[in-house]
């Protein structure tokens, strides 16, 4: 069984789940490998970690297509040739269409950096901060057609400290994105 995993830039939770696939070494334990990585940005650095691990990448700029829909028919038709039994969003900074996200209905994951249902969207820890807020996060959840909503699968909680700034808030909960993403895909994969 495949997986595939979308990202648009560093992929350092991309990389935290290729590395915990080898060292549980998944494919022999659970007969399931990380078949492709895709990006929406030819630049994204996650796409040399991907390559030097030997596992296959493509590119589709959504700037080269017409429409949102245009972009995603191209990107699962590319997604589709790995057949994938869960596509893992990491990092991947694309609002989905409904079509795209009804396509892989119940294998579309992501990982988002707040503790949902609060603070969907963008600039989480700034607003995190900005809230008084004395505790942020981070929330692995199904995909549904809203943007960051759909049934949470694991959450991880990290203190704001009173002098964070969204940068040493953003780090703080980034360390707790890579044990929480790979032990979540580890858990669906070990299902399917
Ligand atoms: C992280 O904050 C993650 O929560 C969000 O994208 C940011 C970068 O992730 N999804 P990555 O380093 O590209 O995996």
């Amino acid at each position: 069984k495949n997986i595939v995993i979308l990202i648009s830039g560093g992929g350092s939770n991309m990389a935290a789940i290729v590395k915990t696939a080898q060292q549980e070494q998944w494919e022999r334990a659970y007969g399931v490998r990380i078949a492709a990585v895709v990006s929406n940005k030819a630049d994204a650095k996650g796409l040399v970690f991907a390559r030097e691990h030997g596992i296959a990448t493509a590119v589709l700029d959504h700037k080269t297509f017409e429409s949102r829909e245009a972009f995603d028919a191209a990107l699962a038709q590319a997604i589709d040739q790995y057949q994938p039994a869960l596509v893992v969003l990491a990092g991947f900074m694309r609002i989905l269409t409904p079509g795209f996200v009804e396509h892989y209905a119940g294998r579309l994951i992501n990982i988002h950096p707040s503790l949902l249902p609060a603070f969907t969207g963008l600039h989480t820890h700034q607003r995190a901060i900005d809230a008084g807020c004395k505790f942020a996060g981070v929330t692995v959840h199904q995909v549904t057609a809203e943007l960051d909503v759909g049934p949470i699968l694991d959450q991880a909680v990290v203190p704001v400290l009173p002098d964070d700034t969204a940068q040493t808030l953003a780090a703080r909960v980034l360390t707790q994105e890579h044990i929480i993403y790979p032990r979540a895909v580890r858990n669906l994969v070990r299902a399917l």
